[in-house]
């Protein structure tokens, strides 16, 4: 634990590392390849720490840490806190002796900006300066270890009922320019109270928003972002506002997230099909990806015309990407990478193999879509060291899970005979299609991927798949002509149960390297109540479903979070699950125990620790959504929560929160 472990570091020496750090990283202008501010980032970060597969740091940050050898030691159990009850309460439970507290919610400023006005009246230009709405995957990048960093996050759509006064009525270019302000991603400087022992109870411990804080920032539906890697230019990529197909306004719809070991956090769009209409007859890619005449029932196709696909064909095509952002340099431009191909990004995990190329697990999360590999051709540092972005350059997979518990890596390249006729372009701007002629496996919504560094597995999230099973039968075409979503598979061996309500976890192996092109495969859980016969769940302890967010932290320890949808929240198939929560398993002995429950009608994404354990941020969002799906009512913006703010709020309001441990320990012990 030496290199992450804070213990003793001062707040005065921290804050005068920190100043020194700032400045240099503020005086140089390198970006996302230069190398001497992000080494510093690296050096004085931890970010290797955090990336669990950095083999020097792997067996200290997983499993064999000191501190969980004397865990077990002392016979101690892994998961050492109390399970809470199923909720329906409209507030966070966590365990007894622990807290939760929000840190910061839609519509606060990320900086000295505007202050939230609970009646929604906030302009589009302060939406700019605020945490955007419906915030979802995050990663905290330290500056000083455990006790100092940014924190990003994705802020993946918006309720635009809650958005404005007045909803949707009426709607102007003003309003689809709060909403556009309101997507992206936000960035907050984070610092923990050291206070005095004398105040401990009252201060120390806590987390605060820095204000001002130079990192501070927003990236938006409209902030300029460059497109990046062998798809930059490609003609299908022109608009009439981008004769280069090179610049793009935005980013949308970023789900999950990942981090790479350079510092650089990545974004993932991936309902970006949603924001665009198109009433005219279907390209077999717009079918393909869902760009349809009634779209998600955004409105800014009606003020602005990019967003009408009739009249801006190509404006879709940049979007569905993997966006990679500086955190520590706030005036560079975000770059999307295209060799990660297109699909609707859940989120895009990293790992480092023996070779130092970089690995990259990304899910497509649609019904019967797939999961997808990415492999760099160099090591990460000899590409920077070359200018070259490891993200740019190296070859895309896609799996294939047989029956008998082995699985491969497809190539999405022109050489793949299946793939003949396919230029590189091709492939990375209709991946799905590429995916489909290449003969993938279709998947039960593929959500968040981690991975256990040290016995080189990867566990990923099923969510649910109503399809699955149901008739008349029907598979992804392999010419790419299905619509999205729309087949009916049969069960398989890696998506075993029919009408998948409750989803699964499914994990892979491999026996010397992340870039093998084999693997071994087994489900670590059915989802569902365990008490229920009729659910088969396989789970061995508390019941959850729609497992989405997975995160597997320093210790090994393996966090889940539910989306069961707003419309079956303890409704359905899901009576007597109450609200969505998170759940901790031991990746072992598969015992699971519910940790958090969200308020109503929120869904719980978003969850990462800060190195030492003893502090976890977890995403709540978007509280009080109505069932049907709808924009919520501006006349009875309450209807279904008031969390957080409570009797003198507005409205709910998506927030990111802090969980601590009432006695200073590690989260979950
Ligand atoms: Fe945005 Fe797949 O959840
Ligand atoms: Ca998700
Ligand atoms: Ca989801």
């Amino acid at each position: 634990m030496s290199l992450i472990d804070d213990e003793g570091v001062s707040n005065l020496s921290g804050n005068e590392h920190f100043q020194d750090v700032m400045e240099a990283r503020l005086s140089r202008r390198g970006f996302l390849t230069g190398g001497m501010a992000t080494a510093a980032a690296v050096s004085l970060g931890g970010i290797e720490a955090l990336l669990k597969a950095v083999p020097a740091s792997a067996q200290e940050t997983e499993g064999e840490s000191v501190d969980s050898a004397e865990e077990h030691a002392h016979g101690r159990p892994f998961l050492g806190f109390e399970s809470v009850p199923v909720s329906s309460a409209d507030t966070v439970i966590v365990p007894k002796g622990y807290t939760a507290e929000v840190l910061i919610a839609w519509g606060d400023p990320v900086s000295n900006g505007p202050a939230f006005k609970q009646d929604a009246s906030n302009t589009a230009d302060e939406q700019a300066r605020q945490w955007g709405m419906h915030n979802d995957g995050m990663v905290y990048f330290p500056i000083v270890q455990s006790q100092r960093g940014l924190i990003v996050q994705n802020n993946e759509y918006t309720d635009d009922g809650l958005l404005f006064p007045d909803g949707v009525s009426n709607w102007t270019q003003e309003k689809t320019n709060k909403s556009l302000n309101a997507h992206g991603v936000s960035i907050i400087e984070v610092t923990k109270r050291t206070g005095f022992p004398w105040d401990w109870r009252g201060r120390r411990g806590k987390w605060d928003v820095v204000r001002p804080s130079p990192f501070a920032r927003r990236i938006t539906g409209r902030t300029p972002i460059e497109m990046g890697g062998p798809a930059a230019g490609d003609p299908r990529f022109v608009t009439s506002e981008d004769p280069t197909g090179k610049r793009v306004l935005g980013t949308l719809n970023n789900c999950a997230m990942g981090y790479t070991p350079w510092g650089t956090y990545l974004a993932c769009e991936e309902n970006f099909n949603g924001y665009f209409r198109k009433s005219g007859p279907q390209t077999t890619l717009e079918k393909r990806y869902g760009i349809t005449a009634a779209g998600f029932g955004y409105l800014w196709h009606t003020t602005d015309k990019r967003f009408r696909a009739d009249e801006e064909p190509n404006e879709p095509n940049r979007f569905g990407w993997v966006v990679e952002i500086d955190p520590f340099h706030p005036s560079s431009t975000p770059v999307k990478r295209t060799a990660l191909g297109r699909f609707k990004h859940e989120g895009a995990w990293v790992q480092v193999a023996r070779n130092g190329r970089v690995v990259v697990y990304m899910g497509d999360d649609e019904r019967n879509e797939y999961i997808y590999r990415f492999v760099s051709n160099l090591p990460w540092r000899q590409a920077r060291l070359q200018g070259i972005s490891p993200l740019d350059e190296g070859i895309l997979y896609v799996a294939k899970f047989h029956a008998d518990g082995t699985g491969e890596w497809l190539p999405l390249t022109p050489d793949n005979p299946k793939l003949a006729g396919w230029s590189l372009n091709d492939i990375l701007i209709n991946t799905r299609g590429a995916a489909d002629a290449a003969g993938a496996t279709m998947m039960d919504r593929p959500e968040w991927i981690d991975t256990f560094p040290r016995s080189l597995t990867a566990i990923a999230t099923l969510t649910n798949n109503s399809r699955r099973g149901s008739n008349p039968p029907s598979v992804n075409n392999p010419d790419g002509s299905t619509a999205a979503g729309s087949a009916r598979p049969p069960v398989d061996a890696a998506n075993p149960r029919a009408i998948n309500n409750y989803g699964h976890i499914i994990r892979w192996h491999y026996r010397q390297d992340w870039t093998e092109p084999t693997f071994g495969w087994d489900i670590f859980a059915l989802c569902g109540d365990p008490a229920n016969p009729a659910h088969g769940s396989t789970i061995f302890g508390d019941k959850y479903g729609s497992p989405d967010g997975i995160y597997v932290d320093p210790s090994g320890l393996l966090w889940i979070q539910t989306d069961v949808s707003t419309s079956t929240i303890n409704a359905g198939a899901y009576a007597g699950f109450g609200n969505n929560v998170m759940v901790a398993a031991d990746p072992e002995t598969r015992e699971t125990r519910r940790f958090l429950v969200g308020p109503n009608q929120c869904e719980v994404t978003g969850v990462f620790m800060t190195p030492d354990r003893r502090t976890m941020f977890v995403g709540i969002q978007h509280p009080g959504e109505r069932p049907d799906d709808l924009p919520a009512d501006p006349a009875n913006p309450k209807q279904f929560s008031s969390w957080p703010d409570g009797p003198t709020g507005g409205r709910p309001r998506s927030s990111l929160i802090v969980v601590t441990k009432d006695d200073g320990g590690k989260i979950g012990s």
